[in-house]
């Protein structure tokens, strides 16, 4: 029997878009959080979303995964193929769920947390051991298993997190931040068990702080920022986005930063850090003519820094207009 059917290419879609949402709004009272963002997810792919506090990552994330209900003026939602809209009970049996804040409830062991997730998805009393045990040891809780979860360093109930989230075996999963808070050593173990997840074949949607992480992770990257997506690509697009390089002058007296601040007009101010970056290639060319252009006005820094671009030169490029907030001095190389 041969079945034809006008949504064929709808079907399509949604088998190789693990998330895709339209005009996704979010506002709470007058205050718009979300102003009508597009993003797309392929399946069995991770996606970073990145923003400063406040900007609606948590916001996107708990709507993506049916906790909050979108804007009633949102576009179509789409998880796992599924609607938002109509069917956000088959949302929730595909997906995982790891919140920014731990779901892990100190008063019992790593172990009984885990149980308590398989009864949760209803896995039989048997099953629910097979799975709890394979996911305790996969991420290296074994021991530590029968412990309370309150004695766990914040490493290990971090993994923990992510452990019970895994228990229904989700194919598309949302962590909150999993890394915040963590040491280098434990970041690194984080990331090797996203990257395997990603081999299974899973689909992560992450949001994170760190740059590095989006850098190392991420297939896509996008920025949020005063509601909208300011940026989205892959890490190596988004720094093609910052055109060169800055030289960053750091200095040590408030006075001797804000004098060379009102000198250097052209240099974008980080007044908590007293410093000031000037944009340049890098070359050495131009790195003569800032020396020059420094004596001339009589500036000395503390300390002179030549930084190639990365992903931080494009996030604070995106997200500048939060940042000069407390300046009352409009700024005329304000983005
Ligand atoms: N339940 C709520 N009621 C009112 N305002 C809210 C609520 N939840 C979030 N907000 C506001 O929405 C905005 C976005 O919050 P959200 O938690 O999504 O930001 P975020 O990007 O996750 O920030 P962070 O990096 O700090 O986790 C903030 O201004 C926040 O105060
Ligand atoms: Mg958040």
């Amino acid at each position: 029997m041969t079945v034809t059917r006008a949504s064929a290419p709808r079907a399509v879609q949604a088998a190789t878009q693990a998330i895709s949402a339209t005009g996704l709004r979010k506002s709470y009272g007058d205050k718009t959080v979300l102003d009508g963002i597009d993003l797309t997810v392929p399946a069995g792919t991770v996606f970073a979303l990145l923003g400063p506090n406040g900007a609606g990552k948590t916001t996107a994330v708990k709507i993506l995964s049916t906790l909050i209900t979108p804007g009633a003026d949102s576009g179509e939602i789409r998880v796992g193929g599924h609607d938002l809209a109509t069917d956000p009970q088959a949302i929730r049996a595909a997906i995982g769920v790891t919140g920014q804040f731990s779901a892990v409830d100190g008063l019992i062991t790593g172990e009984e947390n885990m149980l308590l997730m398989a009864d949760l998805h209803h896995l039989s009393k048997r099953e629910g051991r097979r799975v709890a045990a394979e996911l305790l040891e996969r991420f290296d809780l074994a021991e530590a298993a029968k412990k309370p979860a309150s004695t766990y360093s914040g490493g290990m109930k971090r993994r923990l997190d992510i452990a019970m989230t895994l228990v229904g075996g989700p194919r598309i999963i949302f962590l909150d931040e999993p890394t915040t808070g963590l040491d280098p050593r434990s970041r690194h173990t984080m990331w090797g068990i996203i990257r395997e997840l990603v081999a299974d074949g899973v689909t992560v949607f992450l949001t994170t702080q760190y740059l590095e992480e989006a850098d190392e992770l991420a297939d896509r990257i996008a920025v949020l920022n005063d509601g909208k997506i300011a940026a989205e690509g892959s890490a190596e697009e988004l720094k093609r986005i910052v055109p060169g390089g800055h030289v960053k002058l750091r200095f040590t007296d408030p006075d001797a930063y804000r004098s060379a601040a009102s000198t250097l007009r052209e240099a974008a101010p980080d007044e908590e850090a007293l410093a000031l970056r000037i944009p340049s290639d890098g070359s050495q060319r131009e790195l003569r003519s800032i020396l020059d252009w420094l004596d001339s006005a009589g500036v000395e820094a503390d300390e002179l820094t030549v930084h190639t671009p990365d992903l931080d030169d494009v996030f604070f490029a995106l997200t500048a207009s939060t940042v000069p907030a407390q300046n009352d001095q409009p700024k005329e190389n304000a983005r």
